[in-house]
């Protein structure tokens, strides 16, 4: 790749998150809990020409790696993103991520009358569908914005 074509610098140690439908990097940003407060340094690409994609969205985050809680919601929203984890330059460990065919306690049930809104201690269940996920409890189904929905930390 030449120099006039190089979008966002390479980083030295951390994450770097590859191949994110396009429109989704901030929604990535949200689920790691990324808003700049903390002063680690992170460089987003939105709307990057890709071959594979035709236009994609990338996310770099210097000095932090993620947790398979944050991977597994990353898969809901960037199911073809890779997970390159970069030491020293290199990238030494390429990821894909893979959906759970359901995740536990990491979204909350938009409808306000399930029992797992409710008080009772029943943590919320979403079957993972091919565009959306499904709550378990209440059949409603969350397709667009699902990280207006994340609960984790
Ligand atoms: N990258 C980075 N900083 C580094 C090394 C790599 O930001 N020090 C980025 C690259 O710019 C690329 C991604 O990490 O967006 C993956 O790097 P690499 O595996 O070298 O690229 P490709 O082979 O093109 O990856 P893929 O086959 O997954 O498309
Ligand atoms: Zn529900």
């Amino acid at each position: 790749m030449s120099e006039h074509e190089l979008r966002v610098s390479k980083i030295r140690n951390g994450t770097v998150i590859d191949h994110v439908r396009a429109g989704q990097a901030l929604n990535v940003l949200a689920i790691l809990g990324i808003d700049g407060s903390d002063g680690e340094a992170v460089s987003v690409g939105m709307n990057v020409p890709s071959d594979r994609m035709g236009q994609k969205d990338i996310v770099k985050v210097e000095g932090r790696e993620l947790s398979q809680d944050e991977v597994d919601v990353l898969s809901l929203i960037a199911p073809d993103a890779t997970i390159n984890i970069v030491r020293d330059y290199e990238v030494v460990e390429k990821h894909r991520l893979e959906r759970p065919d359901e995740v536990v306690g990491v979204l909350s049930c938009p409808n306000r009358n399930c029992i797992s809104t409710e008080d009772e201690p029943v943590d919320s269940k979403f079957a993972v569908l091919p565009d959306g996920v499904r709550c378990e409890y209440c059949d409603t189904i969350v397709r667009d914005d699902i990280a207006a929905h994340i609960s984790v930390e």
